[in-house]
C-alpha cells in the first residue's frame, strides 16, 4: 500500500505532489546585506522533491530581525537574492511558501542600530540571552512598547513584504504567529500589558495577526496563504496557558478565510508534564475546519499516525530535512535517514547545509 505521507494534497490553490513539508528552519547564512546568495539557492533546490518548501523565517523589516545573517524580505536585493531560490525550486518541480517574520523582543539593537531598542506589545524584558549582530551572547534588552500608530505602520511592512514575495516568485507565504515573536507577543496576555485596542480581551489581542493575515490575503488571495501557530510554545518567553482562548477565538476567524493551512506546532511532551494538555490541543485543532499542518517531533511512522487519524493532512519535517534532502525518497524505500549536526544549524558555510549525503544511485 502507497504511503500516505507521499500521495498529492490539495493545499489552498495548489496541488502538492506529496505531503511531506520542509518545516520553516532559519540557517543564518544570507550576506552582510541579509540578501540570499548562491549557497542558499543549492540548499533549497536539493530539497525540492518535498511537496512543499516553507523557507526560513525571513524579517519584513530591520526591526524585525533576530539573528545574524538572517534573510530579509524588504529591499530590492532581498527579492533578486530569493528569486533564484524560487526559480530553482521551480525547475524541480516543487512549491515555496515565504515564512513572514517579525521578532519583536527577541530582537537587539546591535540589528538596527538607527532605530535603537526592539519593540514589542508591552515593555516586558524576556528572559534569556540573545545573539548581536557580531554573534555575542548578551541578556535580553527591555523592549519599547509599540506606539498605536506604530502597529499601522508596521501592518504596512508585512503587506511590502508579502508583494515582495509576490515579485520574487514566491508560491505564497506564510505568516509567522509563533515561537515567541511578534506576533505570539500579542496573543499572549503574559507578553501584552496594553491597554488599547490591541490588548487586553481575547478579541484585541488577536486583533493584530487578524489584520496582518487580512493584509496577506489582500496582496495574494486566501489560497495561498498560511499561518503557523504554537499555543504551547516555551521559546521566547511567552508560554502562557491563559491564552488559550485566544487560539480558539483566532481559529474561529479563520475559519470565515478560507486560508491555504493552519500549521501547528505541537505541544512538547518533554516540557508538558499535565496529560490533559494534550487534549486541550486536539480539542483546538478540531476547531479548524480547513487544512492542517502538523509540526515538531515527527519521524515519518510518527506522522502516519497523524495523517490517518486525519489530525492533519501534511506533516512538515525540520531537523530530518535539514540532514536528509532527500527525505521524501528515503520514506518511500524505508532507507534509514543521515543524523542531524546541530553544530552546524546556524552559520557557517556548506558544511553541515549542502553536503549531507543523498542516498547512492543504487537505492534510489
Ligand atoms: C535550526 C532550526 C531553525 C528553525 N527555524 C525556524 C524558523 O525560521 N521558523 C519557524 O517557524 N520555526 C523554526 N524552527 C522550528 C522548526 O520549524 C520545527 O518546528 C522544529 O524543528 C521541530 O520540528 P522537527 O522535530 O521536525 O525538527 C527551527 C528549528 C530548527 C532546529
Amino acid at each position: 500500500m502507497e504511503n500516505k505521507l507521499l500521495t498529492p494534497l490539495r493545499l489552498g490553490d495548489y496541488a502538492l505532489k506529496n505531503r511531506v513539508v520542509m518545516a520553516p528552519l532559519t540557517r543564518m547564512r544570507a550576506d552582510v546585506e541579509l540578501v540570499p546568495i548562491d549557497l542558499n539557492v543549492e540548499y533549497y533546490r536539493q530539497r525540492s522533491s518535498a511537496g512543499l518548501i516553507i523557507t526560513e523565517a525571513s524579517q519584513i523589516s530591520r526591526l524585525g530581525q533576530g539573528y545574524p545573517m538572517t534573510p530579509g524580505i524588504y529591499s530590492d536585493k532581498q527579492v533578486a537574492g530569493w528569486q533564484k531560490i524560487t526559480d530553482a525550486v521551480h525547475k524541480e518541480g516543487s512549491r515555496i511558501f515565504l515564512q513572514l517574520w517579525h521578532v519583536g523582543r527577541i530582537s537587539h539593537s546591535s540589528f538596527h542600530t538607527d532605530e535603537g531598542l526592539p519593540v514589542a506589545p508591552s515593555a516586558i524584558q524576556p528572559k534569556g540571552n540573545t545573539l548581536t549582530s557580531d554573534w555575542k551572547q548578551v541578556p535580553f534588552e527591555t523592549p519599547r512598547a509599540l506606539e498605536t500608530s506604530e502597529i499601522k505602520s508596521t501592518i504596512q511592512d508585512y503587506r511590502h513584504a508579502a508583494n515582495n514575495a509576490k515579485i520574487a516568485g514566491f508560491d505564497g507565504v506564510e505568516l509567522h504567529s509563533a515561537n515567541g515573536y511578534l506576533l505570539n507577543q500579542f496573543l499572549h496576555g503574559k507578553t501584552n500589558h496594553r491597554k488599547d485596542e490591541y490588548g487586553g480581551s481575547v478579541e484585541n489581542r488577536a486583533r493584530l495577526t487578524l489584520e496582518v493575515i487580512d493584509q496577506l490575503v489582500e496582496v495574494w488571495g486566501a489560497g495561498k496563504v498560511g499561518i503557523r501557530l504554537s499555543p504551547f510554545t516555551f521559546s521566547g518567553d511567552v508560554h502562557d496557558l491563559e491564552a488559550l482562548p485566544v487560539y480558539g477565538y483566532l481559529l474561529k476567524e479563520l475559519n470565515s478565510r478560507p486560508l491555504a493551512y493552519v500549521h501547528f506546532v505541537r505541544a512538547r511532551a518533554t516540557e508538558i508534564e499535565d496529560q490533559k494538555i494534550f487534549e486541550k490541543e486536539k480539542e483546538l485543532w478540531n476547531r479548524y475546519s480547513g487544512t492542517i499542518i502538523a509540526a515538531d517531533g515527527f519521524t515519518p511512522e510518527t506522522a502516519l499516525e497523524y495523517l490517518d487519524n486525519e489530525w492533519a493532512e501534511a506533516i512538515a519535517f525540520g531537523r530530518n530535512f535539514i540532514s536528509n534532502p532527500d527525505l521524501p525518497r528515503r520514506i518511500e524505500i524505508g532507507a534509514e535517514l543521515n543524523p542531524y549536526d546541530r553544530t552546524t544549524f546556524y552559520g557557517g558555510g556548506e558544511k553541515g547545509y549542502t553536503d549531507y549525503p543523498f542516498l547512492q544511485k543504487q537505492n534510489a
